[in-house]
């Protein structure tokens, strides 16, 4: 059994944007150095940290001298080359393992993985050449979404198709790199289930949150999650499950589909905390960030209960400027901002969190708030 990492050590992130910023923050406040590798030097994390090294994830000298700076190292986001993470694993701590994040790297093997493991992902098939087009169509069924194996977020790299042509054009546009086709499904509503997990297999769960998504991206958590309890168990009792099976340490975070006829589609898994855990900053007792410092520093889980409902709603660049005033002229939302200088449409410039007496008085609120920022 690893000692435990405490006040005082060094603590890496690979990855400065706004989940490398929240993690700088927390391990701060809990009394660790912190540095960060990220090549933006501008970037929200490196503002936070004792140390930048402003490299690129595949630069052996700074991830070099970033091992050797660190007690233990964590990633932000999950496509952070494996080789980079494997590289640095003999010479420090490192969580996520190498071996959990190259599942959750490919939507093909995370949908097996899910699957080995007695999650029931979305039906899909593994479209790996032009030739597999037509047996994908007839399996899967129309109309369907493509999606890149590797790389994709936000929606980006994903495409709605109705018909053979269309699932063709859509190969061609993706590049025909490997790809999943996936049934649309009739969404009831989605949600996401984050657990965490250390070195000696102690594992807590966070309130399950409730989901809304615009174009693809995350608009709006809402926890608790209006489902019932026992959706909201089975999505926990998942993650928990892949997060054992992989003998996961860290935050793993896993989004769920639940479908209009009740089942409960296993979607996605990210290696890491995530963007539908940021309630969590204000309205649990631990935070995922915080949890996050624990998992890696080998320590045991904080208390995750929710302490008030709440509602988290996300802040793109198309919202730029926002009336400041008219957020903080409400007692009960807590702001955060990334320190991103640059607004453009579609990027996350922060988040706010209104905590309420029950979830549908959080939502009159987030959601007047949200209508006078967009200005409609
Ligand atoms: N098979 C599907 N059926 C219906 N909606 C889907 C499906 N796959 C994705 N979506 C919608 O698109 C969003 C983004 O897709 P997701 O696979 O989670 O990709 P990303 O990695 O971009 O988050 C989902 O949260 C959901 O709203
Ligand atoms: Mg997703």
């Amino acid at each position: 059994m690893s000692a435990q990492i405490l006040p005082g050590a060094t603590l890496g992130v690979l990855g400065g944007g706004q989940l490398g910023r929240m993690f700088c923050v927390a391990a701060r406040t809990m009394g660790y150095r912190v540095v960060v590798l990220d090549p933006d030097p501008y970037c929200g994390a490196g503002m936070i940290a004792d140390l930048h090294i402003k490299a690129d994830y595949t630069d052996q000298a700074a991830l070099q001298e970033m091992a050797g700076q660190c007690d233990a190292i964590t990633l932000e986001f999950e496509n952070i080359p494996s080789e980079s993470v494997r590289f640095i694993t003999d010479k420090t701590t490192v969580y996520p393992v190498a071996e959990s994040l190259e599942i959750a790297q490919n939507r093909d093997l995370e949908k097996q993985f899910a699957k080995k493991a007695g999650l029931q992902p979305v039906p899909y098939f593994a479209l790996m050449q032009e030739s597999d087009l037509q047996q994908a169509a007839s399996e899967v069924g129309f109309p369907a979404i493509l999606k890149s194996n590797t790389l994709g977020y936000d929606g980006k790299g994903q495409y709605v198709v109705n018909d053979l042509s269309e699932l063709s054009d859509a190969y061609d546009q993706v590049g025909k790199v490997d790809c999943v086709l996936e049934k649309k499904v009739n969404i009831r509503c989605e949600v996401s289930a984050i657990v965490a997990r250390n070195a000696q297999a102690e594992l807590a769960s966070f309130p399950v949150s409730e989901n809304q998504h615009r174009n693809g991206v995350l608009h709006m958590s809402i926890v608790p999650a209006r489902v019932d309890d026992r959706v909201a168990q089975k999505a926990i009792d998942g993650a928990s499950v892949l997060a054992d099976a992989m003998s996961y340490v860290g935050i793993l975070a896993v989004e769920f589909f639940v479908s209009d006829d009740g089942v409960l589609y296993f979607n996605e898994m990210a290696p890491r905390p995530h963007n539908s855990g940021h309630y969590s900053k204000d309205a649990c007792v631990t935070s995922q960030f915080e949890q996050q410092v624990r998992m890696m520093c080998g320590l045991k889980p904080g208390d995750t209960r929710l302490m008030s409902p709440v509602v988290m709603v996300n802040m793109l660049g198309d919202l730029w400027l926002p009336n400041w005033a008219d957020i903080f002229a409400q007692n009960n939302i807590k702001l955060h901002l990334y320190g991103k200088t640059e607004a453009r449409p579609g990027r996350k410039m922060g988040h706010f969190n209104v905590l309420a007496e029950d979830v549908e008085s959080a939502l009159v609120v987030a959601e007047g708030v949200f209508t006078r920022l967009s200005g409609n």
